[in-house]
């Protein structure tokens, strides 16, 4: 028996020129790179430039995923867009990506888990194929989260970047069971009781403003690495797989210390961990895809080896994906 499979054909990745480090902050806000460094493992972050929108970085990532797949624009015929940080209130920043790509058929939509967006997309977009809803799905996630900062709070503000990156993914048929390339399994969870942990305080219904990114660092980290364990684990579980058989973990780069420390519990060597936020910082829904970019650009994801992507966010919302690359 054969059944579809979504296999990742391109990935694309974007970050914005301008680079913030730590001791540029550390000059208007009451920090020091060796606070930053020490607790985050972050030491400089990229930021938009006055003008330059979130559909502007999805679109510069979703054209090299694109050249990367040798897919040309006229055959997607899905956009999930993962976002916090939308251009507007409406339409979906999907939407303003699809035109700009030049793009007239097909559906596209934006998808809001904060910085698990990568994960919720890839398994929306995954499940559209399975169904046989779409055959070409650019999977998106892009952020500027530098525009939803109090740059006051120095427990924020010097924790976030800016950037995008994108995958193209594109039905295989697969026969039922075997190893062939793509996206084996996703898991997504969410729970709502933890909303003012990490939430902003602004939006058009309740204040009528876009508000900025509030958040109880230490409840989050405590969640963090329980519900990333879990989410690790589960995947390894529908698999049938353990750690060892796993040639990269792909974190949501939040933190350093969470990453170590789930990779830790779960008895994964540090050696596996794909770390990119000492150059990039938490870029939300962006970091899972710049990361896995940056992995595969210098080699070291390789085609075939096991890839497995996890993230926790503001709702809060979590999961994972099992990709054969
Ligand atoms: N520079 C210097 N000092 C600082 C800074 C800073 N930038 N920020 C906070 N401090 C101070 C605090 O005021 C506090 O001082 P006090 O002891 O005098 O009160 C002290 O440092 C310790 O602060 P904590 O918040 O307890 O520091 P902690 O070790 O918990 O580290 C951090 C903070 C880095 C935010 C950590 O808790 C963390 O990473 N949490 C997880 C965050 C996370 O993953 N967020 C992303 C989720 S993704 C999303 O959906 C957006």
């Amino acid at each position: 028996m054969t059944r579809k499979r979504s296999v990742v054909k391109g990935l694309g990745a974007y970050l914005p020129e301008r680079v913030v480090t730590n001791s540029e902050l550390a000059r208007t806000v009451d920090t020091s790179d060796e606070w930053i460094v020490e607790r985050t493992g972050i030491h400089q972050r990229h930021v938009a430039a006055d003008g330059e929108f979130t559909s502007d970085l999805a679109i510069r990532a979703s054209d090299k995923a694109l050249a990367d797949a040798g897919v040309s624009p006229s055959e997607v015929d899905l956009i999930v867009l993962a976002t916090s940080t939308p251009d507007d209130t409406f339409p979906a920043t999907a939407t303003k990506v699809q035109a700009g790509l030049g793009i007239t058929k097909g559906a596209a939509f934006d998808i809001q888990a904060v910085c698990s967006g990568f994960v919720y997309a890839v398994a929306v977009a995954d499940n559209f194929i399975k169904a046989g809803q779409a055959d070409t799905a650019l999977v998106v996630g892009a952020e500027t989260f530098s525009r939803i900062l109090d740059w006051q709070d120095r427990s924020t503000c010097v924790l976030f970047g800016d950037g995008a990156g994108a995958f193209v993914l594109r039905a295989d048929e697969a026969r039922n069971g075997d190893a062939s390339r793509g996206i084996m399994s996703t898991h997504l969870h969410s729970d709502g009781r933890h909303r003012d942990c990490l939430f902003v305080d602004g939006g058009p219904s309740s204040t009528q403003t876009v508000g900025h990114l509030r958040m109880s660092g230490k409840e989050v980290f405590r969640h963090a690495v329980v519900n990333l364990a879990a989410a690790v684990g589960e995947a390894l579980d529908a698999n049938g797989l353990n750690a060892d058989d796993v040639d990269w973990l792909v974190p949501h780069q939040a933190n350093r210390r969470i990453m170590a420390s789930t990779a830790r519990k779960l008895g994964f060597s540090e050696e596996k961990l794909v770390v990119t936020i000492d150059r990039h910082a938490n870029t939300s829904a962006a970091s899972i895809p710049l990361a896995l970019a940056d992995a595969v650009d210098d080699g070291r994801v390789q085609e075939d080896n096991l890839v497995l992507i996890e993230a926790m966010g503001g709702g809060f919302t979590w999961g994972s994906a099992m990709i054969r690359w």
